[in-house]
């Protein structure tokens, strides 16, 4: 065990004492002549879902099989609670549990006997484990169903909770949601919640799509052609700004500008003339005021709505406004 502490005092991200249960460092995959992946480093803690996040072709399956050792590593190394993929590689995969595009099950057996037969081929998996992730997936209803009858999702459930069986202190998953429906997705990200909290693990899932991310994981880390271009905690107090940003549509904006200029809890961020519009920040409690100064001044508001900036809009500046696939 390495006991070696990793502290990020200046670091936006929660400070842990714990080592990192995966830790990429400047991890570099070639194949032929091209770099797919690029000096690569990130950590992915307990309790964390952490979105590997890029369009398709960025390296995400290639960097998930290099921490499954299904690829070898160039250069950098992949250390997952502390043991190195290159250097203790069995003492690292046992700690990972991994899905890699489709999960393979037996179709003609059921969820329950798929369960059974990958507990009697790894050491130290109970029944009464088998029962927990059964019911933490919940599939109790599915389980006596063959698994040819399954569908998409019950699938990514299973294999989910078959990868669970023995322990891993990582879970990582390959795009799990695709090909699913809006509430299979919604589903799953319910599932990966419930499972970093009550199974204390870190989960790695990647993902082309950035509203899913979004709201699925603690924290993104995004690549493009191999290289990392960010990250970002998602829903972070640092990441916010205090005031919620407001877009207020109005008949005579430049009225309304000289108005709001002089109300001091109302900061002004712009005017947009052609639209007809006003983007502002102000409090709730402050909104009142607002109303009552232009009502008091005969402007007319037709609308106001909240500017929430996405993490797509944050996506588009730092990738220099290549859309995601
Ligand atoms: N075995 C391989 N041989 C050659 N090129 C590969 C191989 N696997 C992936 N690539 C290339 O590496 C790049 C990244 O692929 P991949 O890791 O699958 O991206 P993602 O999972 O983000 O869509 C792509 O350009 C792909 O064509
Ligand atoms: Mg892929």
């Amino acid at each position: 065990m390495n006991l070696e502490q990793t502290n990020h005092p200046n670091s936006s991200q929660q400070v842990s004492h714990e080592q990192p249960v995966l830790m990429l460092d400047q991890v570099t995959k070639r194949i032929g002549k091209k770099t797919i992946v690029d000096r690569l480093s990130f950590e992915v803690r307990r309790g964390e879902i952490v979105g590997l996040l890029g369009p398709n072709g960025a390296g995400k399956t290639t960097a998930i099989r290099m921490m499954t050792g299904l690829f070898t590593i160039n250069e950098g190394d992949i250390r997952i609670a502390g043991q190195s993929i290159r250097k203790q590689f069995k003492q690292a995969i046992v700690h990972v549990g991994g899905i890699i595009e489709n999960p393979e099950f037996y179709p003609y057996m059921s969820g329950f006997d798929n369960l059974k037969q990958a507990a009697r081929m790894t050491d130290n998996v109970t029944d009464a484990r088998i029962t927990e992730v059964i019911s933490l997936l919940g599939l109790q209803e599915a389980l006596h169903k063959k698994v040819k009858a399954y569908s998409l999702g019950m699938r990514q459930r299973l294999g989910i909770a078959q990868a669970l069986l023995d322990r891993p202190k990582l879970l990582i998953l390959d795009e799990p949601t695709n090909g699913l429906d809006p509430a299979g997705i919604r589903e799953m990200r319910d599932y990966l919640k419930k499972i970093a909290q009550s199974e204390g693990i870190a989960i790695l899932v990647s993902s082309h799509l950035l509203s899913e991310v979004e709201q699925m994981c603690t924290r993104v880390v995004i690549i493009q052609n191999g290289k990392l271009v960010t990250e970002h905690n998602i829903g972070d107090p640092k990441n916010a700004t205090l005031l919620p940003e407001l877009r207020i549509r109005v008949d005579r904006p430049s009225a309304a500008v000289q108005i709001l200029k002089k109300l001091e809890p109302v900061q002004m961020i712009e005017v947009k003339e052609d639209a007809s519009e006003l983007v502002c920040r102000v409090a709730d409690a402050d909104m009142p005021t607002l109303i009552d100064a232009l009502r008091e001044a005969d402007v007319v508001v037709y609308r106001i709505a909240e500017s929430k900036k996405s993490l797509e809009d944050e996506f588009l500046q730092w990738t220099g406004g290549n859309q995601i696939a």
